[in-house]
């Protein structure tokens, strides 16, 4: 498959979370939580160092540990909830591209319908760090793995 193939597909996953255009999700689960894949076309250890500088500037973030694969790191709300944010990087067989997963997991129970705070501990990293605006950049999650992400407003 070519590249832009590739990318068409993409193009059509990517509208399944802002397609459902603020309905709710009603997922039964027992904390709330997020996976994000983003598709970045820069090498990872480039990623990771966006990521980490990204984490330590945003002050609401405590950063655990860092390997060249995975950003471990502890996200604490504004009402104190605290979610663990975790970032696992993995090259592609594309030159030059990082495939990153983020999973957001919050660790209490009443924050199990979180408004998109799990969604939002993760976009706004990358976002903050500038890889939304790298070459090739794709945003992958849906409601199913990503709870409220159609509800977010970060
Ligand atoms: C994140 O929170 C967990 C559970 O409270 C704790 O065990 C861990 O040490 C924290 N990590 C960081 C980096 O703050
Ligand atoms: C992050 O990774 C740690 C260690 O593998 C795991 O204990 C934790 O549950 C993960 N957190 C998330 C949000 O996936
Ligand atoms: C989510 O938003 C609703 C409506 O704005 C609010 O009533 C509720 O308290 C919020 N929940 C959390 C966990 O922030």
């Amino acid at each position: 498959m070519t590249l832009r193939t590739t990318l068409a597909v993409c193009a059509l996953l990517l509208g399944m979370c802002s397609g459902t255009d603020g309905k709710e999700a009603t997922i039964p689960t027992t904390t709330a939580f997020c996976k994000i894949v983003w598709l970045i076309g820069v090498p990872c250890d480039q990623v990771t160092t966006a990521i980490v500088s990204q984490i330590k500037a945003m002050g609401s973030y405590n950063l655990g540990s860092v390997t060249p694969t995975v950003i471990q790191a502890n996200h604490t709300s504004g009402i104190g909830q605290i979610e663990s944010v975790n970032f696992t990087m993995t090259p592609t067989s594309m030159v030059l591209g990082c495939h990153v997963q983020g999973s957001s997991v919050s660790a209490v129970w009443f924050s199990l319908y979180d408004n998109g705070t799990n969604f939002c501990n993760l976009r706004n990293v990358i976002k903050g760090s500038g890889l939304t605006k790298a070459p090739g950049f794709m945003e992958f999650t849906n409601e199913w793995l990503c709870l409220g992400c159609a509800l977010s407003a970060c």
